[in-house]
């Protein structure tokens, strides 16, 4: 059987679908270049599932390296989650964020089509809609304006790699947007791992349980909310990965060109992502309202049910456990890796 290349695996949503994949059976190798995680997230993933992590310290823009892994292994389909991904850096950093996550998309894509691999899913982001149009957003929800090259980056990419795919058909294309993934793995050993002062809003709660910051600012509460605060649908980390296996069988059915949202269809509030926290695990979070943040929007919410229709994946687990296991994570982990 070939092999399915996990660039980015080393990653938050990568390490949580390299065991997904594994425990499925699947051959998996992984990719990346270190920038925003540590290789020992691949240590701990076999721990888990018993099975060792091929790796490859490189970068998705080193055509040699590519070169290399595809010459070598035998790479039936490609995962894609290399990228970078902090918001307010991509404003102050807008070429870096080009270069990297677009630069590098299509080096992949290349090398990929050179050595005959035509199947790629590719992590995108409920980003893409903008200002939603409607909610609850389908996949049939008009793309948006994107506040920040981040998002750009996600917007543009899904246009190349869909030309790709209409141009020639040999090619599958997965676009999987992501809502809001939080969580961790059950045995509290892989999660997420942010550097230096979170951006999200999962890791800072956790942060400040943990004692690391005082407390943490709620960006505005006069948004058209019930209660005021951000609405987003957050989604387990566990759910994602599984949704990924899910859409490796659909790569396998020769998908052609496809988008699903990856999302449970509710919707929290920064204040009920504050109460359940602190109800599932037994700890304060104190907070203070502060003004909103620039480029949030009010409310973003899935419609995944084309993803349960043709994909037959649909979220398992609720926000008390989404808590939970954030926590328990955090807690036996408090300097992260
Ligand atoms: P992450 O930073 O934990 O994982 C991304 C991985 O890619 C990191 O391990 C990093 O070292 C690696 N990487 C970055 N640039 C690379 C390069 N040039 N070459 C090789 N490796 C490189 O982030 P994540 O949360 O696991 O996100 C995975 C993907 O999902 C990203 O593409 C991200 O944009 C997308 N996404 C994430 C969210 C979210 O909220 N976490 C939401 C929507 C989409
Ligand atoms: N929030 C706070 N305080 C914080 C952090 C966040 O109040 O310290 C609020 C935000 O204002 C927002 C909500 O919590 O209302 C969620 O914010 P996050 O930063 O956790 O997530 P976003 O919805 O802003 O964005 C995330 C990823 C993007 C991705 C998007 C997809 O960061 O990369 O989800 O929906 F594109």
């Amino acid at each position: 059987m070939s092999k399915i290349l996990v660039t980015g695996g080393a990653g938050f949503i990568g390490s949580h679908t390299v065991v997904e994949l594994q425990n499925s059976g699947y051959d998996v190798v992984v990719l990346d270049n270190l920038s925003n995680s540590s290789e020992k997230s691949l240590d701990r993933v076999a721990k888990i599932t018993g099975k060792e992590v091929p790796f490859y310290k490189a970068d998705i823009r080193d055509r040699e390296a590519l070169e290399k892994i595809f010459s070598k292994e035998e790479i039936g389909a490609v995962i894609h989650f290399a990228g970078l991904k902090a918001v307010g850096e991509s404003v102050e950093k807008p070429w870096e964020y080009y270069d990297n996550n677009i630069t590098g998309t299509l080096t992949l894509v290349d090398v990929m089509r050179k050595h005959g691999c035509k199947n790629i899913i590719f992590s995108s982001s409920a980003t893409v809609y903008g200002n939603p149009a409607f909610i609850p957003i389908t996949e049939e929800c008009p793309k948006g304006q994107c506040t920040n090259p981040y998002g750009w980056t996600k917007s543009m990419l899904e246009q190349i790699l869909s030309d790709i795919q209409k141009a020639d058909n040999e090619w599958n294309v997965i676009l999987l947007r992501y809502f809001n993934p939080i969580g961790a793995h059950k045995s509290g050993t892989i999660g997420e791992n942010p550097s230096g002062i979170p951006n999200n809003l999962m890791p800072f709660i956790t942060q400040v349980a943990v004692g690391k910051r005082d407390h943490l600012n709620v960006f505005g509460n006069d948004y058209d909310t019930p209660d005021g605060t951000g609405v987003r649908d957050y989604i387990h980390v566990v759910d994602l990965a599984i949704g990924h296996v899910k859409a490796l069988k659909k790569i396998e059915e020769k998908a052609g060109l496809k988008i699903y949202n990856l999302g449970t269809g509710h919707g929290y509030s920064v204040l009920d992502i504050v109460k359940n926290f602190e109800e599932a695990n037994g700890v304060k979070i104190p907070y203070e309202i502060q003004a909103r943040r620039p480029g949030d929007i009010a409310t973003c919410y899935a419609d995944a049910s084309l993803a349960k229709k043709e994909l037959g994946w649909e979220a398992k687990y609720g926000i008390r456990e989404m808590c939970e296991d954030s926590w328990r994570w955090q807690k036996n982990n408090p300097e992260g890796y």
